[in-house]
């Protein structure tokens, strides 16, 4: 069917279209708000526990004054009745439901949703795969900081295998000509990332002097049968501490998409540090999918 845009990775992104969302996000934060969604239905709906990106969507599509439906998963009819996810979609379609926002853990699905939905689909993270709402908003802080991304250097540490958002974050870094160097062991960094044209490096230390911005990831352990490299190990060579904060250039930042793990990926030090930005990127958050939603559904 595909018969509305869906955002389901930033590939669905035309470059231009990254300068428009940041631009809305913008007057979004400004307070140049109009209820530009009124009237429109939007269902939220994650299969996943979620606090950062559940709650901005939800807070995003009320501001843009939208008909809200938060649906539990478990309340579904496809979940306990045998309906088909084809037969879901039609009929949240039949109820005008133009927006459907979605958190799974398979990789695929919202795409698997937006096949069969006359509406807009908007991936809020699927497995392994992508987040790109997640992306945009980890770009539009990096450009408040920066101005432009050209010839920047993002150093992004730790589980990139089973990270949606870096995977996203490495689609975006690329459109907007930046360096990305992935860093962590071999098991969640593999050398075969380097076929992405992303340099890979296996020493923390070593490569944050020439960092612009470092982006910590959480080991995401739910996705692991068996952890390949013990907490002490992790903590000794890839945790951001008090020491390797001393070797980061005065003007570079530190980011987390959160949640983040106290005394695993950082620890206290990051949190006292005058460039740590976790706050911003969850408040771009909300600009940002307010823009999302209104470049989706208005097109203009
Ligand atoms: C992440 C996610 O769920 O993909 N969080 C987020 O959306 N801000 C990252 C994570 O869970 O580690």
């Amino acid at each position: 069917m595909r018969t509305r845009r869906s955002l389901l990775d930033l590939d669905d992104l035309a470059v231009e279209e990254f300068a428009e969302i940041f631009a809305r996000t913008t007057a979004f934060e400004r307070g140049e708000i109009e209820k530009r969604l009124q009237g429109v239905a939007c269902v939220n709906l994650f299969f996943e526990p979620s606090t950062r990106t559940f709650t901005s969507f939800n807070l995003a599509e009320l501001r843009l004054g939208a008909d809200v439906v938060n649906l539990s998963p478990r309340d579904l009819s496809y979940m306990t009745k045998g309906e088909s996810l084809e037969d879901t979609m039609v009929t949240l379609a039949a109820m005008g439901v133009t927006v459907v926002v979605v958190r799974h853990p398979e990789d695929g699905f919202p795409a698997k949703m937006a096949l069969h939905f006359d509406g807009h689909v908007i991936n809020a993270g699927d497995g392994t795969h992508a987040h790109p709402t997640q992306a945009l908003l980890d770009l539009y802080t990096m450009l408040e900081e920066f101005g432009s991304l050209r010839g920047r250097t993002v150093v992004v540490v730790g589980d990139v295998l089973h990270s949606r958002v870096a995977h996203s974050l490495i689609v975006g870094l690329h459109r907007l000509d930046a360096q990305a160097i992935l860093v962590g062991p071999e098991a969640l960094v593999p050398t075969s990332y380097e076929r992405d044209g992303v340099r890979v490096e296996r020493d923390l230390s070593a490569i944050l002097p020439s960092a612009d911005a470092v982006l910590l990831l959480r080991i995401q352990r739910e996705r692991f049968t068996q952890m390949p490299i013990s907490d002490d190990e992790y903590v000794a060579r890839y945790r951001l501490d008090a020491a390797r904060l001393g070797l980061l250039r005065e003007s570079a930042i530190v980011m987390h998409p959160g949640p983040y793990n106290r005394g695993i990926e950082l620890d206290e030090s990051v949190l006292r540090f005058p460039g740590w930005r976790y706050s911003r990127q969850v408040l771009h958050g909300l600009g940002v999918r307010m823009a999302v939603l209104d470049l989706l559904v208005t097109g203009t």
